[in-house]
């Protein structure tokens, strides 16, 4: 499985913030927003990235990462140079994709929840086709809308409908097969000139090959779209971080929890960073917990299975 983040756009909602930086650069609390997609995709297990962005920006994604390998990643990098829609992430990154399965997260995209690593893992192992991830939104005329039948299957897809069918948002996390870059290829654009990934969506749906993971009450998927969102999104993390002594996407710890770097990387990357509470969390982290490898992968299912059309 590969990964992609589309990290584009033009960010005009969060102007004057995102005049010169790019908005998945901004600060959620103490980390960059990039850091919470990049994590998701290392506790999906995937290792080789291909990170989307604008001309003007990608170098500053480059200079944050570089080719990944001090968090046993492969980082790639390739522009965008018009925001195309999101679904041109797929043409973008077909070299990158190769005859792969990829996933793709939106760079803006924050998600926390217990057993999430888990849903992933399962999640990727069973795709056959299209994996969509739902969440209950009370706005759902902004979001792409996945309507449920009686028995909790995915029967249809609307972007940003006038009239919702449901509150189910399909978030911007989406794991396909390899038919992904053909469909991608074939796409019209929308009225709005874009090439939309609800479009993609819907023809695994039509095929009977796209299913909908539910993420319920455990979790929380953030917004970082408005100047509020971005700052309560920011206040979530620091208060979880504060009150449990834990990180929310801190991609050192996900690297060394999945055992993608040694304790020693680790213990390097802390110090590299020292005299931050960021450096120290990570000198601690190897300090009281040297093997960790086993404990994410025994972490409880928490969740939902996937449902769908059978
Ligand atoms: O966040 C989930 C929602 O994301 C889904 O529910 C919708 O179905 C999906 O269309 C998308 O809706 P948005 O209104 O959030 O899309 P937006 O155009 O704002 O793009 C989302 C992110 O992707 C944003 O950070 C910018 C980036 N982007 C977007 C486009 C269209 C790119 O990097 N390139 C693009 O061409």
């Amino acid at each position: 499985m590969k990964g992609i983040i589309l990290a584009g756009g033009s960010g005009t909602r969060l102007r004057p913030l995102t005049g010169v930086v790019s908005k998945q650069i901004l600060p959620v609390y103490n980390k960059p927003m990039i850091y919470y997609p990049l994590s998701v995709l290392m506790l999906a297990g995937i290792r080789e990235t291909l990170i989307i962005s604008t001309p003007q920006h990608l170098e500053m994604f480059r200079s944050l990462l570089g080719d990944g390998s001090h968090l046993g990643l492969d980082i790639r990098y390739t522009e965008q140079k018009e925001p195309n829609g999101i679904a041109e992430a797929f043409t973008l990154g077909a070299d990158h994709i190769g005859d792969d399965e990829v996933t793709l997260i939106l760079g803006d995209n924050v998600f926390h929840g217990h057993g999430f690593s888990e849903l992933l893992r399962t999640t990727a192992e069973r795709l056959d086709g299209c994996a969509l991830f739902g969440y209950p939104v009370h706005d759902p005329w902004r979001y792409g809308i996945a309507e449920l039948d009686a028995e909790r299957r995915l029967v249809g897809l609307t972007e940003k409908p006038r009239d919702p069918r449901s509150n189910i948002a399909v978030t911007g996390l989406y794991m396909y097969d390899n038919d992904v870059v053909a469909i991608a290829r074939d796409l019209v654009p929308s009225d709005r000139g874009e090439l939309e990934i609800t479009d993609v969506n819907r023809v695994y749906l039509d095929q009977g090959r796209a299913r909908l993971a539910e993420l319920g009450r455990g979790f929380v998927w953030l917004d970082t779209g408005t100047h509020d969102a971005l700052l309560e999104a920011g206040q979530y993390v620091q208060i979880l971080e504060q009150r449990q002594g834990v990180r929310i996407g801190c991609v050192e710890e996900v690297a060394y929890r999945k055992g993608f770097i040694t304790a020693e990387q680790c213990h390097r990357l802390g110090l590299q960073q020292a005299g931050t509470d960021y450096g120290s969390y990570l000198l601690d982290l190897v300090e009281t917990e040297p093997s960790p490898v086993r404990r994410i992968h025994a972490e409880p299912f928490a969740v939902q299975a996937p449902v769908g059309p059978r």
